[in-house]
């Protein structure tokens, strides 16, 4: 009988058998609370669920109440909803007694996603109610905004090897058992690999977990897919105390990010991507992307990096200080203080917050694409990604192999054009993507022509001699003219 985490993997059997049997799946969860109630939750407030749930005492009521709302339950009544694991989840520590009655003391929760239910271990969340609560160094955070955010970036072509750098509750180690033959999960964080344990017995997927800093416990070794929601937050040293492990390590400004990106090629196989989610310092005498610009072309990587916000430092301290239940405190004014005069003396201005994806392409000339994306995307993101280094060879045909090939305008582009009833041409024409990143281009009337007729039967180059005849145009001059640009738009997959 193999154990995880302290519990029989025997145990996690029948705890998934009960979980199942008590319907303790998202679905069922919101609708025995109710939308209002559930979405109360989520901002961290159980009265709503609570008054929703008071008539309520069958197994699924008792464990919304014994883990998401962390309420003490009945242990008779717990009983009923566990027959016979109430003992084990005592002895492993997962539960605590008192009397009669039973209180969760590590979080268990279902989770929706590739179409079915986990169910995932992780600290109880903290701050319910608006509790102030100091949060322990090696606390261990659940799901996550952040980890559905790097769950929907994440390609999911099947891959031999992937490496879930910083697994916490092991929540991408759970997509990446759809499509990765092995897994390898790794945590400085000895309570987070042993929850990771748990969830991932629990949810029958097999993972290698090894204890360890950044790639230090996987030197030496590659791997198709490496996926890492990392703690990148950039804080002061905490004047005699450790740090929130979840979230911040003891690398200066971002150098964790730098870390990750100098060294992610050493842990990639040939084709193989890393993607991360990060922030990085807005330095007031250099340009951010200048930075990540250096920091990528000295790995050789292909890069494509999103920068999807930026915070000023007080609002950015304000937030972390918040995240660990510090509002309300007295080391709240101390603690605000210190981190703005940590980023004073590192001449930070801001904080970008995004998405870095590196390949190793292996190209002479790697592609690297460093922007600003604050508007929408469209769910889901991954497969836009997926197809990103396809594109860009593409976009690097030879010029007769660009210009002989019939192009197929991608299904999801339109157009718009806007100008006064009846001019001859309408002004501008913006041709707009409606997958991945929603992208919009203004096109002159030749681009807008050659784009229009890219429909998969004529060859480019006869689509631009064409146009050319009708513009009355030198055909070669507009070759020259058009090409760079529908170049761009193949990079950026505006083609099937
Ligand atoms: C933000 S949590 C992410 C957890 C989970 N992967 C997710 O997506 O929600 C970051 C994780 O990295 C771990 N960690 C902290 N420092 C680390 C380091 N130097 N090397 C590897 N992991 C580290 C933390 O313990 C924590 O579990």
């Amino acid at each position: 009988m193999n154990a995880a985490g302290g519990l029989d993997a025997d145990v996690l059997a029948d705890l998934r058998a009960m979980l199942r049997a008590a319907d303790y799946t998202v679905d069922a969860v919101v609708e025995a609370m109710g939308l209002q109630a559930h979405d109360a939750l989520a901002r961290n407030s159980t009265v709503p669920a609570e008054r929703a749930l008071r008539d309520r005492h069958d197994p699924l009521a008792t464990l919304i109440r014994l883990w998401p709302l962390q309420r003490p339950v009945a242990r008779s009544a717990l009983e009923t909803a566990l027959p016979g694991l109430v003992e084990p989840l005592l002895a492993s520590g997962t539960l605590t007694v008192a009397g009669t009655t039973v209180s969760a003391a590590v979080d268990l929760r279902p989770y929706a996603a590739d179409d079915q239910t986990y169910w995932v271990f992780s600290d109880l969340t903290p701050g319910l109610d608006t509790r102030t609560e100091p949060m322990r160094p090696d606390f261990v955070l659940g799901l996550s905004s952040a980890s559905t955010t790097l769950a929907q970036l994440t390609v999911r072509d099947e891959v031999a090897t992937a490496l879930d750098l910083g697994t916490g509750c092991g929540v991408q180690t759970l997509h990446l058992s759809g499509h990765a033959t092995s897994i390898t999960a790794t945590d400085v964080n000895s309570r987070a690999l042993d929850l990771a344990a748990r969830t991932l017995t629990l949810n029958g997927v097999a993972a290698e977990l090894l204890d360890g800093s950044l790639f230090e416990p996987v030197r030496g070794r590659r791997f198709d897919l490496i996926t890492s929601n990392p703690p990148y937050v950039m804080s002061p040293p905490r004047s005699g105390q450790a740090r929130l492990a979840y979230r911040e390590t003891g690398h200066v400004s971002d150098r964790l990010m730098e870390h990750l990106v100098r060294y992610a090629g050493d842990h990639l196989t040939a084709g193989g991507t890393c993607q991360v989610l990060g922030n990085w310092a807005h330095p007031a005498d250099r340009g951010w992307d200048e930075r990540l610009a250096d920091w990528i072309v000295d790995s050789g990587l292909d890069a494509h990096v999103v920068q999807r916000e930026v915070l000023d430092v007080s609002t950015y301290v304000e937030l972390w200080l918040t995240d660990a239940g510090l509002a309300g405190t007295p080391q709240y004014r101390p603690r605000y203080a210190e981190w703005l005069d940590y980023f004073a003396g590192l001449g930070i201005e801001a904080v970008g917050m995004g998405w870095l994806m590196l390949t190793r392409a292996g190209r002479d000339q790697p592609w690297v694409r460093i922007e600003d994306w604050p508007y929408a995307v469209e769910q889901p993101i991954a497969p836009a990604f997926a197809a990103e280094e396809s594109w860009v060879t593409a976009s690097r045909a030879s010029e007769a192999d660009l210009l002989g090939r019939a192009w197929t305008l991608a299904a999801d582009v339109v157009e718009h054009s806007s100008g006064q009833p009846g001019a001859p041409a309408p002004q501008p024409i913006v041709f707009r993507r409606q997958r991945g990143l929603p992208r919009a281009v203004e096109a002159d009337t030749a681009l807008a022509g050659v784009l229009g007729a890219c429909d998969g039967d004529l060859a480019l180059g006869a689509i631009i001699d064409a146009l050319a005849g009708l513009l009355g145009l030198d055909a070669a001059a507009l070759r020259a003219d058009v090409t760079p640009g529908v170049r761009t738009l193949i990079a950026d997959g505006w083609f099937d």
